[in-house]
């Protein structure tokens, strides 16, 4: 039996790579720069499926060009790089990669949270410019405290629950706001479900856990910076188009937010002269939410995974739209 060609489009974790290599006529773009769009076109064209990173936009153009594909596997829980509507309406299968990297964003939200808090990257510049003198004063370098303070998390899916574990070991008192209310998170960490103005004037730090979607562009805009205390700190580990960014900037050039953690920015990557570099309340990471090695190799293996389901003709593990597999595209993988 010939086995289907699939192509991975940056290099992963070999835990996924030797998966596929099993049971797929492998193909992995090597090179250092990113795929150009015009060469996916023509290199996904007779594919299989395709082991996507979010950098890779999967919309229609890309299902015309590429008629082969059956199925497509994100190597990431977010999936606003993929046209869902596009790929349902052509019987094509998404995976993505949730639970495997679920406490890992956590730790890094959390590490945010308390690095924004207590200045770290700040203090780490301090030393090393050699401002640390023996005259260095006792109201100098003040901080957050970060314990029992008020935590508002916006998005109490997955990695929100688990920042509030993390939160609750804090003695945090916690707010959240979602689409639905989570009895179970309100009995096992107190959290108390509010609506998004009570959490915005409320909180001492304000996290973000949102998908991006049209709905939650610009979640938090001019208005929402309007309603934060000026003493608190906006943590955005989700994505960076969530936050109205020039908004962002605005609010604390002129002190209406005290500070901000985000692992996400709109554009990613940020160069290095963004004036939100510039201000030293301000942490940003380079979005390495999921980025340790165990939790890597975890996700190319669930990536893997998903797509040696759908090409078999079982289901994934973890679909965004269970709903297209086994309809048009996809029917003949069903056989
Ligand atoms: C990373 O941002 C992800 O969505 O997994």
């Amino acid at each position: 039996m010939t086995k289907p060609k699939v192509y991975v489009s940056r290099i992963i974790a070999d835990e996924g790579l030797n998966l596929l290599r099993e049971s797929c006529e492998l193909h992995v773009w090597q090179e250092k720069n990113l795929m150009p769009r015009d060469v996916q076109l023509k290199l996904f064209a007779d594919c299989s499926g395709l082991l996507t990173t979010t950098n890779i936009k999967v919309d229609a153009q890309l299902l015309e060009a590429c008629p082969a594909v059956k199925a497509v596997s994100n190597q990431a829980v977010g999936y606003d790089n993929i046209d869902i509507n596009a790929c349902t309406a052509a019987g094509v299968p998404v995976g993505n990669t949730p639970d495997v990297l679920t406490e890992t964003t956590a730790d890094l939200a959390f590490a945010l949270l308390l690095a924004a808090a207590r200045r770290l990257a700040e203090m780490v510049e301090w030393i090393k410019q050699d401002r640390w003198t023996p005259e260095r004063g006792m109201l100098e370098n003040l901080g957050t405290d970060v314990h029992h303070a008020t935590l508002g998390i916006i998005g109490l899916g997955r990695i929100g629950r688990e920042v509030a574990r993390r939160a609750a070991g804090f003695n945090m008192t916690i707010l959240y706001h979602d689409l639905i209310r989570d009895p179970q998170a309100e009995q096992a960490f107190g959290a108390r479900y509010v609506d998004k103005e009570t959490l915005l004037s409320q909180s001492d730090f304000v996290s973000l856990h949102l998908p991006l979607s049209a709905e939650t562009l610009h979640y938090i805009g001019p208005n929402e910076l309007k309603l934060m205390k000026p003493s608190a700190m906006l943590i955005n580990s989700a994505r960076g188009q969530i936050v109205d960014q020039p908004a962002l900037l605005d609010a604390l050039q002129n002190g209406r937010i005290a500070g901000a953690g985000l692992d996400v920015t709109d554009p990613e990557p940020m160069r290095h002269d963004n004036p939100l570099l510039a201000l030293p309340q301000v942490t940003v990471l380079p979005h390495i939410g999921s980025a340790t090695r165990k939790t890597r190799a975890r996700m190319a293996q669930r990536a893997a995974q998903n797509l040696i389901n759908a090409l078999n003709g079982r289901p994934m593990i973890s679909c965004v739209n269970p709903e297209a597999f086994g309809k048009g595209r996809s029917a003949s993988l069903c056989k």
